[in-house]
């Protein structure tokens, strides 16, 4: 075997004393991490499901006990009444996402949202009916751009562009983008980007493009799944006209947790801004009169059609208490040293060993804590040897292995071994 020769950052004790002295250390004690032969995984999976917060059962528990003990009448007399649970995640999520409170809420899946924002902002007509979107966008996103097209009676091939990395790059230019804004001007109805691609792990740079979307007069919307929790967001700020997310990646409440949309109080407190309709989203003073005329909420809960999963949101309750805890700022700094040790330590498996010259980080500078590694040869041998040896990674076809040390909960202990492992791989 190839021995690494490597420099003092590479080693076990140096990554022992970043995780003494993070400020953060103590919130990795507040999940439950899976074990492999007795001690725990290193984990790098966040970005595809978050691990469990501890405090989530006894959330979930406690409305399983008050719907136990007072029935349909938890709807108003349980510890947190159900009939206005969602509530209780708003406050949290505009923090994290940099919204108002009246322009977030919780609710339904994430395909599920996309689809109900187009319904209010992808309105084609015979001059603006385009959409522009990232190649290589997650697939349930292609879908439902292609879906929606169709339901106008358009043909995806028509109506879809797709803007693509240039020759020989994995990411794609923000000035590309800007381009082909541009080039579509006044027949571009909206561009719908990920604001974190789930493949290369790119940030799009949402304030510029949702300026360069409404000089068109386009509608700028984004799919968060892989940014909320992981990145900056200012999405009131950036003047975005709508986004939505999933909460079980960064947000680590549980598989198919309750996702959430953002929709810009300029849009949601209109009246005349068309949205699907349901009696959760009616004036709530006047729902239980069971009237036949809707009257929308002036926020963004007028997109709610029906009354909350509570037993859901309270896993997510527990998860965000520890986002508010530990404050998103902090986390993003973590995030950024936990992910630039990460890219030091994989350089240095990249330039010599066993694995020398077998994969490049594809994941630009503008990025959030995810890298997405591609392998020219071993790829999923290395994925393969990585589970076997208690590190979970993520593999996407054909070539890559995607890793994300989460800043609630990864260590750089969790990097270092890592690397050490991809630095003796056995070939
Ligand atoms: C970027 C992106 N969009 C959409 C989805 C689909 O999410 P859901 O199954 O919650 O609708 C995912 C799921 O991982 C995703 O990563």
């Amino acid at each position: 075997m190839t021995q690494l020769s490597t420099t003092n950052t590479f080693t076990a004790e140096y990554a022992q004393m970043r995780d003494e002295a993070d400020p953060l250390k103590r919130f990795r004690d507040e999940f439950l991490i899976p074990q492999h032969q007795g001690k725990p995984v290193a984990y790098f999976c966040g970005n595809s499901l978050g691990l469990q917060p501890k405090a989530a059962e006894d959330s979930v528990k406690q409305e399983l006990r008050d719907w136990s003990e007072l029935g349909v009448e938890g709807h108003t007399q349980a510890r947190r009444p159900w009939v206005s649970y969602h509530e209780l995640l708003t406050e949290a999520l505009a923090e994290i996402t940099g919204s108002l409170r009246s322009e977030v809420v919780a609710m339904n899946a994430l395909t599920v949202n996309l689809h109900l924002l187009m319904a209010s902002f992808y309105r084609p007509n015979k001059e603006r009916f385009r959409i522009l979107c990232e190649a290589k966008a997650f697939p349930s996103d292609q879908y439902a751009l292609q879906s929606q097209a169709e339901w106008h009676g358009l043909m995806p091939a028509e109506v879809i562009r797709e803007i693509h990395p240039r020759e020989g790059q994995h990411h794609i230019e923000l000035d590309d983008i800007l381009q082909a804004i541009r080039e579509e001007g006044s027949q571009l109805a909206l561009v719908m980007i990920g604001g974190v691609n789930y493949y290369s792990g790119q940030v799009f740079d949402m304030e510029t493009i949702t300026r360069e979307a409404h000089k068109v007069g386009a509608i700028a919307g984004f799919d968060l799944a892989h940014a909320i929790g992981n990145i900056h967001l200012k999405l009131h700020e950036w003047n975005v006209d709508f986004a939505a997310w999933c909460s079980y990646k960064y947000l680590n409440s549980g598989p198919g947790g309750t996702a959430g949309i953002f929709i810009h109080e300029k849009h949601a407190s209109s009246p005349e801004t068309f949205r699907l309709k349901g009696w959760w989203g009616h004036n709530k003073a006047e729902r239980f009169k069971m009237g036949p005329d809707f009257e929308p909420i002036p926020t963004a809960e007028s997109w709610q059609m029906s009354n909350a999963p509570v037993l859901s949101m309270a896993v997510q309750i527990a998860s965000l208490e520890l986002f508010r805890q530990a404050g998103m700022t902090n986390l993003l700094g973590k995030s950024k040293a936990l992910t630039a040790y990460a890219d030091q330590l994989l350089s240095e498996v990249m330039r010599q060993g066993p694995l020398a010259g077998a994969f490049e980080i594809i994941t630009p500078k503008d990025r959030g804590c995810q890298l997405s590694l591609l392998f020219s040869r071993h790829g999923r041998a290395v994925f393969d040897y990585l589970t076997a040896n208690g590190v979970i990674a993520d593999w996407r076809e054909p070539n890559v292995i995607r890793i994300a040390p989460v800043p609630l909960y990864n260590q750089f202990s969790d990097i270092y071994r890592l690397a050490s492992l991809l630095a003796q791989f056995p070939g």
